[in-house]
């Protein structure tokens, strides 16, 4: 198929270009650059021996969208484009609104001019909220969105269901991603934070490569067996190979689709401390701290509806999350501007 990629130069952006073009589909991307390197497809180039034509549009901006559309007849959109920091998005919530809605609508409105009707969108267990119940089923209702990130991803995903329900030609996928950690095995691309990580794995692998002295455990008195977060981590390859199953679903004509893309195993905060130290060998010293405003205490997954519907089935489990991880962050100790 000829997939149009945007945001394809960010972190699984990245990831899904090497398994979309290992699978033989023809990709282009789009992307603004605004938190990611082009370096990044050029690694992705070095990985899978072919070019990634690449634009550098932002997605707000309708006459790019229109030229690279009229360049090409894409099949299908696989949609990363956005801004994902969840306390930067509470202090900027118009910049957020904008950009991920105000992109997304002139997204599916050129897509819709050029009579492309087919996308698969990266929406985030998030719009679960606090779940009603665990392991999370894509039945789960959603929840409560505390920060104007999560907002944008609930009400996308609501304007893409309106609009499947408005014009039953378009194909829709909306996959909720668990926690996306890991990095290619090659340690050529992997997640690349500025500043300060806000994230657990790339604050433990700065820490592992001498960047930051500790690491600050967000609260360890939850009702959890060790009294720290659960959380579903799941391999960014796992969930790229997700993003090229999900075109069988595209292909088959299925309307609306919602998948959750996880390993359906829990994993405390403490636990991948121990796992990544087992992993690597590498010592990290943490201190338990209050809590972070917003944490839910445990959620993971049921992937089975994937499973079942897709043949998607996540392969790697936490040891390969924390070797690949560190892989990159020791390889590319300052991302891509080594
Ligand atoms: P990322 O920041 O590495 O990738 C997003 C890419 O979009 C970046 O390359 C950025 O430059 C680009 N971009 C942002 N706004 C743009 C615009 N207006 N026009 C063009 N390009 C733009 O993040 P990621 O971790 O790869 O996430 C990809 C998608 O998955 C995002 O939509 C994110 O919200 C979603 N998601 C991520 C996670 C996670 O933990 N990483 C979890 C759930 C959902
Ligand atoms: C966070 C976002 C979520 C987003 C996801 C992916 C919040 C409340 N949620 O999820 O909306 O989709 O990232 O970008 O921000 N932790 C520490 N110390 C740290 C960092 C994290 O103890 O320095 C803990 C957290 O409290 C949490 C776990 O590690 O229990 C995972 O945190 P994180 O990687 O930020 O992911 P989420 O909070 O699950």
């Amino acid at each position: 198929m000829n997939i149009l990629v945007t945001g394809g130069a960010g972190f699984i952006g990245s990831h899904t270009v090497v398994e979309l073009q290992n699978a033989g589909h023809e990709v282009v991307v789009v992307d603004n650059l605004c938190n990611a390197s082009e370096k990044s497809l050029q690694r992705v180039a070095q990985i899978t021996g072919k070019q990634v034509p690449f634009y550098p549009v932002d997605i707000r901006d309708r006459a790019g969208l229109e030229q690279v559309m009229e360049q090409y007849r894409f099949d299908c959109c696989i949609h990363f484009a956005g801004l994902k920091a969840v306390g930067e998005s509470v202090g900027m919530p118009l910049e957020y609104y904008d950009n991920n809605i105000g992109g997304t609508l002139t997204l599916l409105d050129v897509m819709r001019q050029h009579g492309c009707k087919n996308i698969i969108f990266s929406s985030s267990a998030t719009v679960y909220g606090d779940p009603a119940e665990i392991p999370i089923t894509e039945a789960c209702p959603k929840g409560q969105c505390t920060n104007p990130y999560g907002q944008t991803k609930t009400m996308i995903e609501q304007i893409m269901m309106d609009l499947q329900k408005a014009d039953p030609a378009w194909n829709i996928v909306l996959l909720r991603y668990f926690n996306p950690i890991g990095a290619h095995q090659s340690g050529l691309i992997g997640e690349n934070p500025r500043g300060i990580p806000n994230n657990l794995m790339p604050y433990i692998t700065q820490v592992a490569v001498g960047k930051r002295p500790q690491l600050g455990v967000f609260g360890g008195d939850y009702d959890t067996p060790d009294g720290t977060c659960i959380r579903d981590y799941i391999h960014v390859v796992d969930l790229a190979v997700g993003h090229v199953k999900a075109l069988q679903a595209i292909e088959r004509g299925c309307g609306l689709a919602i998948y959750n893309l996880g390993t359906g195993k829990g994993c405390s905060v403490l636990e991948v401390i121990h796992a990544f130290e087992t992993a690597t060998g590498v010592k990290i010293p943490y201190v338990v701290q209050g809590r972070r405003a917003g944490d839910i205490p445990a959620m993971y997954s049921d992937p089975g509806k994937a499973e079942r519907e897709l043949g998607w089935k996540a392969q790697y489990g936490m040891e390969e999350m924390c070797r690949d991880s560190w892989n990159w962050q020791r390889k590319n100790p300052n991302g891509f501007e080594d």
